[in-house]
């Protein structure tokens, strides 16, 4: 349908039930990054200006083309995220240095004026990890562990990680004399941007995206030939552990990545299908030089980040949508008045005990039928039919929608089932030795826990009337 109002363009809503999909993945990430030690750091998505034309570094794409500036009323220029390793790193210089090493995580939108397509949109979001104040190549490859953790706890197993080192302030300036001198050989077949990248930034020039930079770019020097003893020695130990936990990884040896902060060991963990040109589903790197350079105390550091909107287009493919929508536990069909004005209160009594209870509630002279088509149409477990005869007799039935089976419950039967102490009984079916008893007994309680939740939610609401 059409509207009058457009969303802007490069930004998306998120609807149902993809949502449900954005925070399951958003779940798992706090379930394993909670087991790796991480903690959440809840940062602004406003931050002035500078603080990214210093981190980024002012000849990237992200800073010379993307930002989102608003100037504020005193005429400084804020600006939307378009990262949160600039804002950990603000954020721990200001309240958390000299507390000792962080594992923070965070999860949460960023902002870039990029070109729209597949994967690459405008608002998108992160969840990221950094860990600051761990020198070691064993808090390297712990990071790239929880990626693999976190990647494999969806089914993903065709993402592969690319690993690289760019090397410390000491090497990094002869590997640049080496890229310069080599593209001085092909400057005219550069693009205009990176004719003026070679003077200011040319390291910038291998991660652009012109066709002719791309091939140049592809026979380039690597930062791995010069790298110094210390930052060779690093590298090698990095790839000791990754052998040791088991970790498989391809060298890239021109994978550089588009900010300027980083030092030493760079990864990306690229999709092999499904993505297309936006491949690279999470990626990061150390910035060991970052926090000093932003005034902060000399203080190593690695992060991750990874874009959900990415994830999820690898997800929607192995996931069937169905399964994401949530189904009712129970749907209350209510025929008659009085049945109606019962199962309206016990809707919220069955919602108390932390079931998912459904009802017609808008449309309380929807037939019997009606309203189990719209039980069946809902996917609901179990459908409740309350007639106006049932609260007069005090008896229930009650319908497993998954196999068909319908169950009519006299008053004696409802209070004998409701009465019953299910775990008691499996307890005591199992020290007797009912092994084949009990397995069977086991899997029908598992399967009817909420059918025997809802009947004695439903005596209880009987009674209450009642008294
Ligand atoms: P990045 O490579 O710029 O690194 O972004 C990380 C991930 O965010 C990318 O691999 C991609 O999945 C996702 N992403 C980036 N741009 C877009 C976009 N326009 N649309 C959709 N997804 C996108 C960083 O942001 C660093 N802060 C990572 C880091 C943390 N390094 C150290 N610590």
């Amino acid at each position: 349908m059409s509207s009058k109002y457009q969303i802007v363009k490069g930004f998306r809503d998120v609807l149902p039930p993809e949502s449900a999909l954005f925070w399951s993945a958003e779940k798992s990430a706090r379930e394993i990054f909670a087991c790796f030690g991480y903690q959440e750091i809840l940062l602004p998505v406003v931050e002035y200006l500078e603080l990214f034309t210093r981190s980024i570094g002012d000849s990237t794409d992200i800073v010379e083309k993307e930002m989102f500036i608003i100037p504020d009323q005193k005429d400084r220029n804020l600006a939307l995220r378009p990262e949160a390793t600039a804002s950990a790193v603000r954020a721990y210089i200001e309240g958390l240095a000299g507390k000792g090493p962080q594992k923070l995580f965070y999860f949460g939108p960023m902002f870039r004026h990029e070109r729209p397509q597949k994967g690459r949109y405008r608002q998108f979001w992160q969840i990221g990890a950094e860990a600051i104040g761990y020198p070691g190549p064993a808090t390297d490859a712990e990071l790239l562990k929880l990626l693999e953790q976190y990647f494999k706890s969806f089914g993903l197993s065709e993402i592969e990680l690319k690993l690289n080192s760019l090397g410390c302030a000491k090497c990094r300036p002869v590997y640049r004399q080496n890229l310069v001198e080599y593209l001085k050989a092909s400057q005219s077949k550069l693009c205009q941007d990176c004719k003026r990248r070679l003077a200011q930034n040319p390291l910038r020039v291998l991660d652009c995206k012109h066709q002719d930079c791309r091939t140049i770019a592809q026979t380039a020097p690597s930062p791995l030939e010069a790298l110094c003893p210390e930052c060779s020695e690093h590298f090698d130990r990095l790839r000791v552990y990754l052998e040791m936990c088991k970790l498989s990884y391809t060298l890239d040896p021109h994978l550089v990545r588009g900010l300027d902060y980083y030092t030493r060991t760079v990864f990306e963990f690229q999709a092999r299908t499904g993505l297309g040109a936006q491949n690279a589903v999470a990626a990061g790197g150390r910035y060991d030089d970052l926090i000093s350079e932003m005034g902060g105390p000399a203080t190593p550091a690695i992060g991750f980040a990874l874009g959900v909107e990415r994830l999820l287009i690898l997800l929607e493919e192995k996931i069937p949508r169905e399964t994401l929508i949530n189904r009712p536990d129970i749907f209350m069909v209510a025929v008659g008045d009085q049945a109606y004005k019962f199962a309206f209160k016990l809707l919220f009594d069955l919602r108390r005990a932390g079931l998912y209870a459904e009802m017609a509630v808008d449309e309380p002279s929807r037939s019997l039928r009606s309203q189990l088509k719209l039980a069946d149409k809902t996917r609901s477990r179990l459908a409740m039919i309350v007639g106006d005869d049932e609260l007069k007799s005090r008896s229930l039935n009650v319908k497993i929608l998954e196999s068909g089976k319908e169950l009519k419950l006299d008053n004696n039967s409802l209070k004998a089932m409701a009465g019953v102490d299910w775990e008691e009984m499996k307890m005591h079916l199992n020290s007797a030795g009912f092994a084949f008893v009990s397995r069977d007994y086991e899997k029908m309680l598992i399967e009817n826990q909420n059918l025997f939740k809802v009947l004695k939610i439903y005596l209880d609401a009987l009674e209450n009337q009642e008294g």
